[in-house]
């Protein structure tokens, strides 16, 4: 059986509230898939979490509070998904050692963040190491790594392919006071190319980008590995 993890934006599935049709379509696009595949699927906070970030660093609030806010929203948000999928783990684990467990028995297993520091980009790569997946589909609002944000910067160009030096130096060069902005996290990238996992970088709106990843390995998003 082969492992893929999916590292789903939160800014796909809660803007204004739940993106329930996207969900829905989500959850029914995987379970396409035939029980050749088991899906671990790590879901971000979204609009929920950034509200109440941004909020309370006004009050002065520290940043390892406003992490744990943050993983609180992507568990709510996780539990959200894994009432649309039939074989999925209800109960939302808070470590990787607990969510490989799942994985053994449920097809889909869905989580959330972990530990304050990093984000759930990191939990969707140590994941993947942790059950053996080749790659990891990290589902975005952006479709693919670009040279600058291009939601910033007209004329940012798409790069179809790079080597994990490539996209480390990348992100570093962006990294300084962008946070979120930065189109994954440096953990992420050194953990999968530790454990050569290879990264797809994808609008993650468009469904059939799962499909053509999962069964052909190209995409029209970028490819990192
Ligand atoms: P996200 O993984 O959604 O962060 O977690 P993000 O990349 O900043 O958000 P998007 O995907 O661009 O919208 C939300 C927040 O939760 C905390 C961090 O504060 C993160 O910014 N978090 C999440 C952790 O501290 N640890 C985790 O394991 C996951």
């Amino acid at each position: 059986m082969e492992s893929i993890v999916i590292s789903l934006g939160g800014s796909i599935i809660s803007t204004d509230g739940l993106n329930l049709n996207f969900m829905e379509n989500f959850a029914r696009e995987l379970q396409g898939f035939g029980g050749d595949y088991r899906f671990g699927i790590v879901v971000g906070g979204g609009s929920l979490a950034r509200s109440y970030i941004n909020d309370l660093r006004k009050y002065g609030v520290n940043d390892n509070i406003l992490d744990e806010i943050g993983i609180n929203a992507t568990r709510m948000n996780a539990l959200a998904l894994s009432s649309f999928f039939a074989d999925s783990n209800s109960k939302i684990p808070v470590t990787v050692n607990d969510a490989a467990e799942l994985a053994r028995i449920y097809r889909f297993t869905i989580m959330g963040g972990t530990e304050p520091g990093h984000t759930t980009d990191t939990v969707s790569t140590l994941l993947a190491e942790r059950i053996n997946a080749r790659i990891m589909i990290n589902a975005t609002s952006v479709d693919g790594v670009y040279t600058d944000d291009p939601k910033k910067v007209k004329g940012a160009r798409k790069i179809p392919s790079l080597t994990y030096d490539e996209a480390i130096n990348l992100a570093l060069s962006k990294s300084v006071g962008a946070g979120p902005n930065v189109f994954m996290d440096l953990t992420a990238l050194n953990i999968a190319k530790r454990s050569r996992i290879r990264l797809y970088v994808t609008k993650g709106t468009d469904l059939s980008e799962y499909r053509r990843i999962i069964t052909t390995g190209s995409t029209s998003g970028s490819i990192i590995g």
